[in-house]
């Protein structure tokens, strides 16, 4: 059985049981840098995760007789690995657990529902600027080029009235959430790794 876990979004506090009960009896482990590093008692095989997708595909294709888990970040299925794989790997061999995405740990945080959110991303790619900022309630993971300046950009060039929730290194400890109009964010140092929440005013 092939396990995608998600890790929650940093803090191994996150994880759940399951998923961690999964991972002790693994054979063997498979994930990006950040996730490996995080799970220290794990004594079995590591292998790391870079652009090689197709290759850990096939890796796992061809070593079915072992207990394989691939670990994610915050939730395997939103923007995330677990896509991928359940397009790649046959659904009798695969068991997705859903971990605490960056995105409903944000909304826990500033104590907002998620009801009607719109999910997207930035990740090598543009946003469609005014499909994604006619919603009212937006939550976006994004990337070095397209973060929360550049989104601040997109609302002004609009005319929009937004709030903006910018969450960084969430559930660490240099986690920071800042709260602003547009124009504040932009006056604002860079950000490092985060998502950002785009609000309706009203
Ligand atoms: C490839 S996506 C993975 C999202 C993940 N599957 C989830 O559910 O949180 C990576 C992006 O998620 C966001 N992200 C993940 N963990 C985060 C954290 N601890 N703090 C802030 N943003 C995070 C960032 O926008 C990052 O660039």
């Amino acid at each position: 059985m092939i396990n995608v876990i998600g890790l929650g979004p940093g803090n191994t506090d996150y994880i759940t049981k399951l998923g961690e009960k999964l991972i002790q009896n693994s054979d063997v482990v498979i994930g990006g840098k950040r996730n490996l590093e995080s799970i220290v008692d794990f004594e079995g095989e590591k292998i790391e995760i870079s652009s090689n997708l197709k290759e850990i595909v096939e890796y796992i294709n061809n070593n079915k007789h072992k207990q394989i888990s691939v670990i994610a970040s915050g939730d395997p299925l939103i923007y995330g690995i677990g896509r991928y794989l359940s397009k790649n790997i046959d659904k009798e061999d695969l068991n997705i657990v859903s971990g605490i995405s960056s995105l409903q740990y944000i909304f826990s945080k500033v104590h907002i529902d998620m009801n009607d959110l719109y999910i997207t991303s930035s990740h090598g790619k543009t946003p469609d600027f005014d499909y994604v900022l006619s919603h009212k309630k937006v939550c976006m993971v994004t990337d070095k080029i397209i973060g929360p300046k550049e989104i601040c950009k997109q609302i002004l060039d609009r005319n929009l009235e937004k709030t903006i929730v910018v969450g960084e290194n969430l559930s660490y400890d240099n986690e920071r959430i800042t709260i602003g109009s547009p124009e504040d964010i932009l006056n604002l140092e860079d950000f490092d790794m985060c998502v950002v929440v785009i609000l309706d005013k009203n």
